[in-house]
Order: C-alpha cells, then structure tokens, then sequence
C-alpha cells in the first residue's frame, strides 16, 4: 500500500495530468465525520454495532416504532449539532478555491460539508435535519421550528425524516448528478466510507473505470482499495491538510 510521504514526492500523483481547470470529485461518507465526534455506521463503536439499522433505518422500523426511530434521529441531530466541521470538511473548501470545477458527493446527512463551506454539494442519502410530509410533501426544517421531535404535518399528514432508508430509492436527481458528475471527472477523492452501500459505492468504481485518478483516504481497507490509484491508511482530518499543501504548491 502507497504511504501517503511516497506519494507527496509525486511518485504516485501525477500532478502533471491536472490544472485548475480539472473536474474534481470528493465523494464522502461518515469516516469524514468521524473526527467531529460523531458516530460512523460499521465501525467497532459505530451505530450499527448497538442497533438494528431494519428498525431505525427502514420503512418496516418506521412504521413498527415511529417513537423510537423518530427520538433516535432526534439524539443524532442533537451531537451533530454540537459537533463542528473538521480539518477534513474545510480542506475541502481550500480545495475547491483551487479546483473551481468540483463538487462534494456525500452519503452524510448531517449537514457538516454545508457548515464548513463546501459547494456543489450532492446528498445522496438525504439530510437528517429535514423532514417531510408523507401526503403534501412539505419539508420542515426543525430547528427553525425549534421541536426536537415532529411526527404531524399541518396538513395532518405523517411526517418523516428526509433520509434514504434501506430499501428505498436515492433521490433521481440527485444520483443522476452525481454519476454525470463521476463520469466526466479526472481526479476523485474517495474520503471515509467503508465501500459497502450501493449505488453510492459504484461512484468511485465509475470514476476509476472512466479513467479518473482516485485517491481513496481510510485508515481501514475497503473493498475499493485494491482499485484506487491510491489507498491512504490515514484518518481524514490528518491527511487532507497535506494532500492539499501538496497540490496548492505544484498545480500549474
Ligand atoms: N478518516 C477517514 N475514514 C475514517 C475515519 C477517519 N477519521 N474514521 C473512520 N473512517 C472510515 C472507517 O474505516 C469506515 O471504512 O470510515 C468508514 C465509515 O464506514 P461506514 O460507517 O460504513 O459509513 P459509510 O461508508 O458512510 O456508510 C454508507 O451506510 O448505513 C448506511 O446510510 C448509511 O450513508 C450510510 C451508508
């Protein structure tokens, strides 16, 4: 596996292939959070090591337990809101005054690539501080209502968080313009995300396949590992701050 020292001596990235005119992709999932405090998914400590995702992340769940899905949201808000973006979110905004064709592709819905300033942000997996009506389709906005939990709409309808579930479709869109996005890109930044959720996880293997050079950024290896141009076995906050310095001062 490439040390990221290896590749800052431009053995391994070859910064000839991009200017600032390059078409850049940070695709991100809850690693990126990780050193904001708040809690990923498959690792030891992570959500799904302490619940069932079918009866916090479902239809099926939703439907079981509204309460109980509903307040375990509720508590998630609650850290994200006192969590802060992290070297790792706002090196992605240094980066993008040098790359001004890029965007962030992010399985995260809590919100923390926004706060940090990032643009061109795509949510594939929604956004935990939305909810939406089940029957007029209205998005409510919780914390401009100030409620921690908010389960009907004015229009009497059944309100939900505006995530993806498992089992469910990403928002068309949204997807859409994120594998366009993919598709016509020289250069991705796969950053904390274990590989495993698709079609999320089909991005980075679209980027390399199209011929974009893909740095993947985790301390752990994932299925896409073996793919990427290279692997860092590094955590993000630690390692982006270099991996710009780097490119700051060779990008023509
Ligand atoms: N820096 C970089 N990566 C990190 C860090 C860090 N500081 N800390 C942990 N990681 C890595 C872990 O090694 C792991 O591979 O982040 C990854 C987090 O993986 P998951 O918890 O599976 O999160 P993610 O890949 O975003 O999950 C995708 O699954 O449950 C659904 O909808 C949920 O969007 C989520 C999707």
């Amino acid at each position: 596996m490439a040390s990221i020292f290896n590749a800052m001596n431009k053995q391994l990235i070859p910064m000839e292939r991009f200017n600032r005119d390059s078409q850049v992709v940070f695709f991100t999932g809850a690693g990126i959070s990780a050193e904001s405090g708040i809690s990923t998914f498959r690792d030891p400590d992570g959500h799904w090591s302490k619940h069932d995702p079918m009866k916090l992340a479902s239809q099926t769940g939703f439907q079981e337990n509204p309460v109980m899905v509903l307040n375990w949201y509720a508590d998630r808000r609650e850290a994200i809101q006192k969590a802060k973006p992290n070297a790792a979110h706002r090196t992605i905004s240094n980066f993008q005054k040098l790359f001004s064709n890029s965007v962030v592709i992010t399985q995260n819905v809590d919100g923390l690539h926004e706060r940090a300033g990032n643009r061109s942000i795509y949510e594939l997996h929604g956004n935990i501080h939305r909810h939406k009506c089940n029957s007029c389709g209205t998005m409510i906005e919780l914390a401009k209502r100030k409620m921690r939990i908010i389960n009907r709409c004015a229009c009497g309808g059944g309100v939900r968080p505006d995530v993806v579930w498992f089992g469910e479709s990403l928002p068309l869109g949204t997807i859409n313009a994120a594998f366009e996005a993919v598709q016509r890109c020289d250069l991705m930044f796969s950053i904390g995300t274990s590989a495993q959720v698709y079609p999320a996880a089909q991005l980075p293997v679209e980027a390399q396949s199209q011929g974009a050079f893909v740095i993947e950024i985790n301390p752990e290896p994932t299925p896409f590992s073996h793919l990427a141009d290279i692997s860092v076995r590094q955590e993000a906050g630690l390692i982006m701050p270099q991996l710009y310095e780097e490119f700051h001062a060779q990008l023509k």
